[in-house]
């Protein structure tokens, strides 16, 4: 995605961390057009985001990040446009409480790290870029990602989910977020809390409103803990070795340059847990069989 400005002035880091100050690992604050100009990007990959989603409005926003307390992770490319630098794609994150359905369908009220949008620029997907910011993320965090929650995750991304990090199948919910086995298993008790069905004042209201709950007005006819659950996110089942792409690409080029994220990794050396190395292992042994014909 590129800008009529120098993107690398704004992001010195291959990836960089946006919060509320929207300043980007820059010492300064005060040149109010350097922060003009990254409230245009954050603007404009909101935008596509919502497109490519097919959403009536964007979730995300220089506005709504400088409100709310999330994080924005932003990769960028420093070497193209001729050296000013394209940005490549986002990540955003943010804590919130659930009211979560386990596997016995009881309620159980957490707050876990959500993914709220993610992005990757159309002419640069399936190329990597979507696993080394997940990775830097998940790094950044110190988190699994099946120790998160994601917001009402596009077919796209089950697919990267269940690719890279083996997350199949979920465990059905009553609201727009999916959790993935072992949510529930790997979290301490401390962390979760069941909730009773009533409350004294009444029946328990849906998680604080959500920008997805806001975009998707026929969402709202549906109140939480009533709706069916209808999802077809809840039927999503795969084997990490399929993923649910529309025409897997195992095959495919990746960049000649494996790019080396702001921790000094490239996406091939990323640090993970051994559930995800397992899953890796497990999806490239599959490869190299079906590869040889083997089943
Ligand atoms: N169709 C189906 N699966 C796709 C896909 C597509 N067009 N693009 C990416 N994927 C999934 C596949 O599992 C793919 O593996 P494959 O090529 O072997 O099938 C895998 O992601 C590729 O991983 P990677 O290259 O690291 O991901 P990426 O850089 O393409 O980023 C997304 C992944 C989801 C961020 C990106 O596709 C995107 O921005 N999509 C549009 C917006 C969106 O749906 N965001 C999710 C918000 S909930």
């Amino acid at each position: 995605m590129e800008f009529p400005f120098s993107i690398n002035q704004l992001f010195p880091e291959r990836v960089s961390i946006l919060d509320q100050t929207l300043v980007a690992g820059r010492k300064t604050t005060g040149a109010p057009h350097l922060q003009a100009n990254i409230e245009t990007v954050i603007d404009e990959l909101g935008r596509a985001s919502a497109k490519a989603q097919q959403l009536p409005a964007s979730i995300t926003s220089a506005s709504k990040l400088q409100s709310q307390r999330h994080q924005l992770y932003l990769l960028k490319d420093g070497e193209s446009n001729g050296g000013r630098g394209v940005v490549v794609g986002f990540l955003k994150v943010g804590y919130k409480k659930l009211f979560l359905l386990d596997h016995q369908g009881s309620h159980v009220e957490a707050e876990p790290l959500c993914i709220l949008d993610f992005y990757i620029a159309e002419n640069l997907q399936r190329y990597g870029h979507g696993r080394e910011l997940f990775d830097f993320m998940l790094q950044h965090k110190k988190l699994e990602p099946v120790l998160m929650a994601y917001d009402r995750p596009s077919p796209k991304f089950l697919s990267f989910l269940a690719k890279h990090y083996c997350l199949t199948p979920s465990v059905p919910q009553a609201n727009n977020f999916v959790v993935f086995e072992g949510f529930f298993v790997n979290r301490s008790v401390a962390q979760l809390r069941k909730v009773p069905l009533k409350k004294p004042d009444g029946e328990i209201k849906p998680y604080s409103l959500m920008e997805r709950e806001v975009v998707h007005q026929e969402q709202r006819a549906r109140p939480w803990p009533f709706a069916p659950p209808h999802s077809p996110l809840r039927s999503v089942s795969s084997q990490c070795s399929h993923s649910l792409s529309v025409g897997s690409s195992p095959s495919r080029a990746r960049p000649q340059a494996a790019p080396v994220s702001a921790l000094g990794r490239n996406r091939d050396q990323s640090p993970q847990s051994p559930l995800i190395e397992r899953c890796r292992e497990r999806r490239s042994s599959s490869l190299n069989r079906s590869h040889l014909g083997l089943h």
